[in-house]
């Protein structure tokens, strides 16, 4: 690993050259960070969860057609994925109020919202990620009319596909974020989705206990981030047979 070139190295994931041109690996890390990183702990095992969890997202979605960078897992902390020109706007779905939604707005958490919203934030750490508008966006060129529309179908389609794959897990979606990039192919550029879905970017509400199964748990200090992550695993399908019965914390096959 030590003579990969590191492209960039972010809070929870680092990417790699990839093996090809075109191709990057993502290495996704133990760090949990909240606050914009005023809150940091190592999480044993987080990185080989989310690695899990975000494949399986991602190979579901590419089989459904909705692009993705992802094109295979590598190892249990690394996928390979597509190279893209990564657009600086966090992608904010939200089903139910909870977060900063609810704090911005004065909505009682749990609030089901009229219809599925979506927000825009300004990917720069510095100023703190800011809530920012569609015209904003195609004021400074972060993304133009037509890629907006894009990302905003795709989104919509990612929202639908998660929603009913988490319901039909007992868990509900209060709300994810996604980041998209532009791919390359000769003349053509595609908008797909890039960076990963993971409990560490969605809201997962147990549907009848409404007990939470996200990074939550990190933000306001509750513990027990690692057996809800483990379940979010289990409860998809992802671990074996063998792995859920020992249920001893997250050890994975493969
Ligand atoms: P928020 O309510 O704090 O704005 O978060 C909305 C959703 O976006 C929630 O599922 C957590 C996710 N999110 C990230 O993945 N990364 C971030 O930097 C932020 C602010 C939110």
């Amino acid at each position: 690993m030590s003579r990969r070139r590191k492209i960039y190295e972010g809070k929870a994931k680092t990417l790699y050259e990839g093996p090809e041109p075109g191709t990057l690996v993502q290495h996704f890390k133990d760090d949990a960070t909240a606050g914009n990183g005023e809150k940091h702990e190592i999480i044993d095992g987080k990185g080989v969860l989310n690695n899990r969890i975000s494949e399986y997202i991602f190979q579901n979605l590419n089989d459904l057609g909705i692009p993705t960078h992802f094109i295979r897992r590598l190892n249990m902390r690394e996928q390979l994925i597509k190279e893209v020109e990564i657009i600086p706007i966090e992608i904010i779905v939200r089903n139910i109020a909870a977060g900063s939604l609810a704090k911005r707005l004065g909505l009682e958490v749990g609030t089901k919202l009229p219809r599925s919203i979506i927000e825009f934030c300004y990917k720069d750490d510095e100023l703190g990620d800011p809530l920012v508008a569609e015209e904003h966006i195609t004021a400074f060129g972060w993304a133009n009319p037509a890629e907006l529309d894009d990302i905003m179908s795709l989104a919509v389609r990612v929202n639908d596909y998660l929603s009913g794959l988490f319901m039909g897990v007992g868990l509900q979606l209060v709300d994810f974020k996604i980041e998209c990039g532009r791919l390359f192919e000769g003349d053509i550029m595609r908008i797909i989705l890039a960076d990963e879905i993971s409990p560490d970017s969605c809201r997962l509400w147990d549907v009848k206990t409404k007990n939470k199964f996200d990074k939550d748990l990190f933000r306001e200090g509750k513990g027990g981030l690692i057996e809800a992550y483990h379940e979010v695993a289990q409860r998809l399908g992802i671990l074996s047979e063998t792995e859920n019965a020992l249920s001893t914390g997250p050890r994975l096959v493969k």
